[in-house]
C-alpha cells in the first residue's frame, strides 16, 4: 500500500515525501541483504571452525632410506604428491575467482611445527592440530592406513626440504560459504566416524590387500564405498567401480599402467591419473586390486 501511495505522491508532486518513503524502502532492503550476507558468512565460518575430537596416535617417523622409499611410493599411489607437489612443497589445488581457493599446504614447512601425532591426525582424520577440519583433502580414504604405511609416509614427509615457495592462503568467499551450508558433510572430518575401530588388513589374502589399495588409491575419486563420486568439472564423473569387472586381468593391467580403456575410449582424468600414479603398482598389487573389484562386482550383482 505504501509503495502505491508513494507513486501517487510522485505524480501528485509531493517529491520530498516520496523520496523519504523510497529511501526507507531502500534502507530496509539494504538491511535485509546485509543480514542474509552476514548470516551466510558466519554460518560458513562456524562450519570451517568446528572442532573435532579424534584418537591420538603414537606413531614415529624413521630416517632409514628404505622406509623413506616405501613412503615415497605410497605418497604417489595415494596422491599426496599429486596434490601437495612432488616434493610436498604445496600447490594451489583449485581456484574460482571470488568463490574459493583451495591450497594443499607445504608439508615440508609444516614439518617444523607438527609432531608425528599431529600429522597422523590430519592424514587419517582430516583434523588439524588446532582441532578444526581440513577442506579438500580426502582423509576418509586414508582413515584405514596401516601404522607402518603411515609411518613410512611421515618419514617421506620429514625427508623433504622446504624450498620456501610462496603459496597464497585458502579462501572461502560468500558463494562458497553458501555451498558449505547446503552440503551435508562439507568438511572431510564430518564424514569420518573418528572413534570407529580401524580394520586390519591381511596382505597374504589378495582380496584384503586389494580392498586396502583401492581405498588408498581409488576412493579419493570413486568414493570410500567405491560407488562413484562427484564430477570435477564438465568431465564424466568417476563411476561405481563395478565397471572394473568389465576388464579382464590383462586389460585392467593396461588400464592401470597406461590409462588405456578396454575399448580404446579416451578416459580423460582417469587416463591421466593412471599414467601419473598407478604405473608403479607391482603385478601382485594389480592382481589384488582386480581380484577385489571383480569380487565386489559379483557380490553386488548377486544381491
Ligand atoms: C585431492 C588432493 C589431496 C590429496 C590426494 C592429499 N591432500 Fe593433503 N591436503 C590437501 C588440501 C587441499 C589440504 C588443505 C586443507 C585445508 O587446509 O583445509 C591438505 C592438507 C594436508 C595436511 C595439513 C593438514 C593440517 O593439519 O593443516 C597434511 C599433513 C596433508 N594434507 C598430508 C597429506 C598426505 C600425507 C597425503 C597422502 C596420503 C595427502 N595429504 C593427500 C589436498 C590433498
Ligand atoms: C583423480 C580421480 C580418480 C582416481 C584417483 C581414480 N579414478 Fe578411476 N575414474 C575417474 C574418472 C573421472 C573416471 C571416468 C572417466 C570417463 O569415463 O571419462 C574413471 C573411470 C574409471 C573406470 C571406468 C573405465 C571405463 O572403461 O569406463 C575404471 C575401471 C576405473 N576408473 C578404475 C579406477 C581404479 C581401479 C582406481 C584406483 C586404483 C581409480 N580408478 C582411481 C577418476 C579417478
Amino acid at each position: 500500500m505504501r509503495c502505491y501511495t508513494a507513486v501517487i505522491d510522485i505524480f501528485g508532486g509531493h517529491f520530498m515525501r516520496a523520496a523519504r518513503i523510497l529511501g526507507m524502502i531502500a534502507a530496509v532492503i539494504a538491511i535485509a541483504v546485509t543480514g542474509v550476507y552476514s548470516a551466510v558468512w558466519t554460518g560458513g565460518e562456524r562450519i570451517l571452525r568446528r572442532q573435532y575430537e579424534t584418537p591420538v596416535y603414537s606413531v614415529t617417523h624413521s630416517t632409514d632410506a628404505d622406509v623413506i622409499a616405501v613412503g615415497s611410493r605410497l605418497a604417489d599411489i595415494a596422491g599426496c604428491t599429486g596434490c601437495h607437489g612432488a616434493e610436498l612443497n604445496g600447490k594451489i589445488m583449485g581456484e574460482e575467482k571470488f568463490v574459493f581457493r583451495s591450497v594443499a599446504p607445504n608439508l615440508a614447512r609444516l614439518s617444523k611445527t607438527y609432531s608425528d601425532a599431529d600429522f597422523a591426525r590430519s592424514i587419517r582424520h582430516g583434523v588439524r592440530a588446532d582441532g578444526t577440519g581440513v577442506w579438500g583433502m580426502p582423509s576418509p580414504a586414508f582413515f584405514e592406513l596401516r601404522d607402518e604405511d603411515l609411518e613410512a609416509i611421515l618419514s617421506f614427509i620429514r625427508a623433504q626440504t622446504d624450498k620456501r615457495e610462496k603459496l597464497p592462503k585458502d579462501r572461502h568467499w560468500i558463494l562458497d560459504r553458501l555451498y558449505l551450508l547446503q552440503n551435508e558433510n562439507p568438511m572431510e572430518a564430518a564424514a569420518i566416524d573418528h572413534f570407529a575401530q580401524r580394520r586390519t588388513f591381511d596382505f597374504s589374502a589378495p582380496l584384503q590387500q586389494g580392498e586396502y589399495l583401492a581405498r588408498l588409491a581409488c576412493a579419493e575419486c570413486h568414493g570410500v564405498a567405491f560407488d562413484g563420486g562427484r564430477a570435477f568439472g564438465p568431465e564424466t564423473p568417476p563411476p561405481d567401480l563395478i565397471v572394473a569387472s568389465a576388464y579382464s586381468r590383462d586389460e585392467f593391467a593396461k588400464l592401470m599402467r597406461e590409462g588405456a580403456s578396454f575399448n580404446g575410449r579416451d578416459l580423460g582424468l582417469m587416463g591421466a591419473v593412471a599414467r601419473s600414479r598407478f604405473g608403479i603398482f607391482t603385478d601382485r598389487e594389480i592382481d589384488a586390486l582386480h581380484a577385489f573389484l571383480t569380487d565386489r562386482a559379483l557380490t553386488l550383482q548377486a544381491e
